[in-house]
């Protein structure tokens, strides 16, 4: 058996925060139940929550899982440029006031150094060249800043495989063009696509293709002390998606597995089809912020510039969903 990939996953996790999308949780539950991954830290990124509230979030999700001493660091509590609270109030307007955070401001726990998200990408990768992927499953700011502390950081990681944007065509998010993580952060997301990085992008285009059913969330309840709470939560979710977005038939029974699939797609590249492509995304206008076009040069004008990413361009469903029961659950699918 091949040595296990090291990576990083940078992070906007609100599993078991009311009202937050449970998906990052999964992701990390995901890549430390897999042997073909090694996790060596988890970096925080303001996002679905606010950065504190993630921190809180991984360090918990880490004791649950068996996992207390992993490497927690704080990172980014905005945008490079945007302005957070439009968003939030727009969450809180089409998702509905959030329910009060259970977890008291003093009572939350703290990264597991004052070394920042950025600092610490910038030396693990420069302390390992080639030796570390990161796993960028929120906002890509914590990644653009680590770009801004040392530009050779492009060459030192290994590869970044960001759930970001889309390849094939557009699920709405959260907002007409798509994608939350480019719509957070497009300035940062920007910046690593014109890094040099070795990229890979997993779209909502793919990540809206994988799902977990309420069947599944009772398959996770089924199993050990972690599954019955992320069973839990995932049905909480689904109930607040269900109420949040009555017209959207996809979220009545389900919720969407972005992170998971981004994780999967590490771990077995084999998920995902894969093709070379220039992506960019738009940074000047209101109306198409964050929208990602990915150019694999099938238009009838040449691409603007020589491919920066490989993107997803199709996923094996069933395989995925089998590969993340079968983990999470830790029972062959199908049992
Ligand atoms: O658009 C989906 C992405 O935004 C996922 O990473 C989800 O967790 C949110 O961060
Ligand atoms: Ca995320």
């Amino acid at each position: 058996m091949t040595a296990a990939r090291r990576i990083v996953i940078d992070t906007d996790p609100g599993l078991g925060e009311p009202g937050s999308d449970i998906d990052d949780g999964l992701a990390i539950a995901l890549a430390l139940r897999s042997p073909e991954l090694t996790v060596e830290a988890l970096t925080v990124v303001n996002g679905n929550v606010d950065v504190d509230t993630g921190v809180d979030v991984a360090r918990r999700l880490t004791r649950r899982l068996g996992h207390p001493d992993l490497p927690v660091l704080r990172g980014a509590d905005r945008p490079l440029l945007r302005d957070m609270a439009p968003l939030r109030a727009l969450f809180d307007d089409v998702v509905g006031d959030r329910p009060a955070v259970p977890t008291a401001a003093d009572d939350r726990l703290g990264p597991t150094s004052d070394l920042t998200a950025a600092a610490y990408l910038v030396e693990r990768a420069a302390a390992c060249p080639g030796g570390i992927t990161v796993v960028a499953i929120g906002p890509l700011t914590n990644l653009a800043l680590a770009l801004r502390l040392d530009p050779g950081f492009a060459q030192n990681v290994a590869e970044i495989v960001m759930m970001a944007g889309s390849a094939t065509g557009y699920a709405q998010n959260i907002t007409v063009v798509g994608d939350f993580n480019a719509y957070v952060d497009p300035e940062a997301l920007a910046m690593v696509l014109a890094s040099g990085a070795r990229l890979r992008m997993v779209g909502i285009d793919q990540t809206s293709r994988v799902r977990l059913t309420r069947d599944d969330a009772a398959a996770l309840s089924r199993g050990d002390s972690f599954g019955r709470w992320a069973g839990e939560c995932a049905l909480a979710w689904i109930d607040f998606l269900a109420r949040a977005f009555p017209l959207r038939e996809e979220h009545r029974d389900a919720c969407f597995l972005h992170d998971p699939l981004v994780v999967a797609a590490v771990l077995d590249p084999s998920l995902c089809t894969w093709a070379d492509a220039h992506v960019a995304t738009d940074t000047t206008s209101e109306l198409a912020r964050g929208l990602v076009v990915a150019d694999r040069g099938l238009a009838l004008a040449p691409p603007p510039g020589p491919p920066n990413a490989s993107v997803a361009v199709d996923t094996d469903v069933p395989g995925f969903g089998h590969l993340f029961l079968d983990r999470l659950t830790g029972t062959p699918a199908g049992d």
